[in-house]
């Protein structure tokens, strides 16, 4: 049983790493507050939430994504939901990305490889990814949800997307992953992604085609891969590449002819 100063303190810093900044206590609870934080400064503590790049400056990038995929490995926020599954499916890719891709959650495929887009919806990511002139493992792929949503008994190989608790109980993980990073620009691939990295409350449709922010890392929204493969449209694709042609712009790629003309 979490004690009530673990439970205060994870929902403290979950609403932090979710971007709050202010709330208004009373002069107890601002009491107690100042009593725990001289605590913790005095290492009597334990963190409830990860917070390497603020807590352990030194380490390296290696060193504080192998922390928080410990940490992601028993996340009791998401555990405590019985909503999602038992497998932890982290992230993969280069720890020195300049560029971060988000997904929404690991599939049947992710769940069973352990690694995020390897199903079909990755697979077509990864060509996005080549038609780019990249390779998986110089970009860095991750989720915001890090386990497979529940469907009780009629999972089998269905998949369904997070709902808002669970994106909000795995965002700490996903908001640690990129102060730890600091890639050059983020893709948020599809809706919930957004919905999880910027709390954004409209569509797709709505929120691409434009920079937006993330803990000061520009952000481009587009389509998810599995939203192409339901939707053969060739607006849809070329929707998605145009964002991808901004991301690589702004990554100071070279455009080539062919792939500034892709889908014209
Ligand atoms: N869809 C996602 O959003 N993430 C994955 O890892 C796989 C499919």
């Amino acid at each position: 049983m979490p004690t009530l100063k673990q439970l205060a303190v994870e929902t403290l810093t979950h609403m932090v790493e979710g971007g709050q900044e202010r709330l208004p206590v009373d002069d107890e609870a601002r009491g107690i507050l100042r009593q725990w934080m001289m605590d913790a400064r005095r290492g009597s503590v334990p963190a409830a939430a990860p917070a390497p790049a603020a807590a352990e400056p030194e380490m390296s990038v290696e060193q504080k994504l192998a922390y928080l995929q410990q940490r992601a490995a028993d996340w009791k926020p998401a555990r405590r939901l019985g909503t999602l599954r038992e497998t932890m499916v982290f992230a993969v890719g280069n720890p020195h990305a300049r560029l971060m891709l988000v997904g929404e959650a690991p599939g049947y495929e992710e769940e069973r490889q352990g690694e995020p887009f390897v199903g079909p919806a990755g697979q077509l990511l990864t060509k996005v990814l080549k038609a780019m002139g990249l390779q998986r493992s110089e970009v860095y792929i991750s989720n915001v949800c890090k386990f497979r949503p529940s469907m009780g008994e009629n999972q089998g190989t269905a998949n369904r997307a997070p709902s808002p608790e669970e994106l909000a109980a795995c965002l700490p993980l996903i908001m640690a992953e990129i102060r730890a990073i600091r890639p050059a620009c983020i893709v948020c691939l599809g809706g919930s992604s957004a919905k999880g990295l910027l709390g954004a409350q409209q569509g797709v449709s709505a929120l691409r085609g434009q920079w937006l922010e993330c803990q000061g890392v520009p952000v481009r929204v587009t389509y998810h891969p599995s939203y192409l493969l339901r939707n053969e449209a060739i607006s849809a694709r070329r929707a998605l590449w145009e964002d991808m042609l901004a991301v690589m712009q702004h990554l100071g790629m070279p455009i080539s002819e062919k792939q500034q003309h892709y889908f014209q």
